[in-house]
């Protein structure tokens, strides 16, 4: 099966950081697949030439890009994007945590996930970091319909025994169970993969994360997702909590959670010694701009990130991001990094 596409193309195969001249466009472009995969890109002509007898579907003036990639997004927050006026801890208490509570209905749930995987494609995202729900139904709800739609998402159990509201609590037990049978019956399942995926040090015990230590380990290929460094009173909230930790990193570097496999939300307040540390690490961080903005959380230190080589990606951070465009939260970090 082939298709040949005629469109502009505009891709940035190399890194734009490095190297400023990365985007490359082809105003009159082609793209050529064939049983799924893409075998040729770039000049009309040239694609043309090597396709002569295919059906040609013209998308001109249309503009064809790459998949677009989600490094940290919450699906239980599609439905309260624009809840403005408030900092983190105030908004996940008064707004993001109650939402969450109502996943533990899986009619709701599922149509959520439906809502959501849903919005992601309709913003050209196919790939996607997710932080999945407090309960194990609507997680799985979730993964369910990534994998009916057939989009890249690695997404886990939200974790957390403090802070929260007690409905979205589970024991390290329980979490320990769940989170197995959720990684059995999809990690790995075509474009499914599954992330350990503690809420943050916040609202998580010393044994709960030693759960997602044990379940990192257990499972050589599954990946870690939390937040770190979002905003001032959730890190002196994390000195209370861990006194013998000497930084937010520290704590989940007991826990061996620091590691390739982890991709770190928000960092928008490292120390010095916390940036080198996350460098040694290998862990990644994902860069919300509008999020960051919305919650008055603070800017990001991109400089200091490139300068330690440490890899960021942007994520939306929906809900407390004000929406699913890729292409307006590069449009938001731009801006900010210039002022
Ligand atoms: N920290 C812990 N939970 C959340 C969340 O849902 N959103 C953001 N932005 N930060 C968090
Ligand atoms: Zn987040």
């Amino acid at each position: 099966m082939h298709a040949l596409i005629r469109a502009t193309l505009a891709h940035t195969p190399e890194n734009p950081f490095v190297n400023a001249r990365a985007l490359r466009c082809h105003h009159d472009g082609g793209l050529l697949i064939q049983d799924g995969r893409i075998v040729a890109a770039g000049d009309w002509a040239d694609v043309r030439r090597q396709a002569a007898d295919v059906e040609v579907t013209d998308w001109r003036p249309g503009v064809v890009l790459p998949g677009l990639v989600d490094a940290h997004v919450h699906f239980p927050q599609v439905r309260i994007i624009g809840s403005l006026g408030r900092s983190l801890l105030e908004w996940l208490n008064d707004v993001a945590l109650p939402e969450e509570a109502r996943m533990a209905d899986i009619r709701y749930a599922t149509e959520t996930a439906r809502l959501f995987v849903r919005a992601l494609a309709a913003h050209g995202t196919t790939t996607a970091l997710v932080f999945g729900a407090h309960y194990a139904g609507a997680t799985a709800a979730l993964f369910e319909e990534a994998s009916r739609v057939g989009l890249r998402i690695t997404t886990g159990l939200v974790h957390a025994d403090t802070l929260v509201q007690e409905v979205l609590r589970q024991t390290p037990d329980r979490a320990y169970t769940d989170a197995q049978t959720l990684i059995t019956r999809y990690h790995q399942h075509g474009r499914l993969r599954y992330a350990v995926t503690p809420r943050f040090a916040l609202s998580n015990s010393a044994a709960m994360l030693e759960v997602c230590r044990a379940l990192t380990t257990e499972h050589a290929d599954v990946r870690v997702q939390t937040h770190l460094n979002e905003n001032r009173d959730e890190i002196a909230g994390v000195a209370r909590a861990f006194p013998d930790t000497r930084d937010y990193l520290a704590v989940y570097e007991r826990f061996a959670l620091a590691t390739p496999r982890t991709v770190f939300a928000h960092n928008v307040w490292p120390t010095a010694d916390e940036v080198a540390r996350l460098s040694e690490s290998g862990a990644s961080i994902a860069h919300c701009p509008s999020s960051n903005a919305a919650l008055a959380s603070g800017t990001f230190p991109m400089r200091a990130h490139i300068d330690a080589r440490i890899h960021f990606a942007l994520g939306t951070d929906v809900g407390a991001g004000t929406g699913f465009s890729l292409l307006r939260e590069a449009l938001q970090a731009y801006l900010v990094q210039q002022l």
